[in-house]
């Protein structure tokens, strides 16, 4: 079996990440129709938990395994219209406009080349007060000389930072185990951030 095949049936019933929760509560009051995004949305719990919350959910991942098995997800069924998917990598997607991105450990994947350029195109998609909840890896991850990765440092933190409010931040060190059950430390950091408003124009 393929390592993204192994890593989608590891993951299929590990429900919804903890920040992404955490974005959707600071959501609830909002009156209307909510339009989130799931950036490298694997086997689609996060997907799930977003259509099960009532948003109109746009799902992708450069994997077409994971596509595939995000389309049998019951709230995708049953929520047709407020679903669509779609194989595509994070350079190459078109972000629609939105209130909620969320990036549950995907985006060190996408490597260091570009990620400036990422980081803008996901900034421009939020809708102002909109929020992203999203994983990074720091420079203690054990994995820190792949090269396919993206590893953010702590000055650089700040920088990513910009223009948002941070509603929620940890910072998460420690040995533990990946999806399919290898040992790793991990270096962590979660975040829920919110797109400031820009400031009135006086006239
Ligand atoms: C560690 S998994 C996380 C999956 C899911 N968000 C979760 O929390 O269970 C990373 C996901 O990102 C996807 N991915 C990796 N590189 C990508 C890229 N360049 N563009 C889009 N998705 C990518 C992988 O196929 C995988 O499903």
């Amino acid at each position: 079996m393929k390592k993204s095949e192994q890593f989608l049936k590891a993951t299929k019933s590990k429900g919804a990440t903890k920040t992404l929760k955490i974005a959707v509560d600071l959501q609830q009051h909002h009156n209307g129709e909510l339009q989130a995004v799931d950036m490298g949305c694997g086997a689609g719990n996060d997907t799930n938990y977003s259509l099960s919350r009532g948003y109109i959910v746009f799902a992708f991942d450069s994997e077409p395994a994971a596509i595939d098995s995000i389309r049998d997800l019951e709230n995708a069924k049953s929520g047709q219209s407020r679903f669509r998917s779609e194989v595509a990598t994070f350079a190459d997607v078109t972000l629609p406009s939105s209130d909620l991105v969320n990036a549950a450990f995907s985006l060190p994947f996408h490597g260091r080349k570009g990620v400036e350029e990422l980081w803008a195109k996901i900034f421009r998609s939020i809708r102002p007060n909109g929020l992203f909840a999203v994983q990074l890896f720091g420079e203690e991850d054990s994995w820190k000389d792949r090269d396919d990765l993206f590893f953010v440092s702590s000055d650089e933190l700040s920088k990513f930072c910009e223009g948002y409010k941070t509603e929620f931040y940890k910072e998460m060190k420690g040995p533990g185990k990946t999806a399919v059950g290898g040992s790793k430390y991990w270096h962590v950091h979660h975040f829920v951030l919110r797109k400031a408003i820009p400031d009135s124009v006086d006239t």
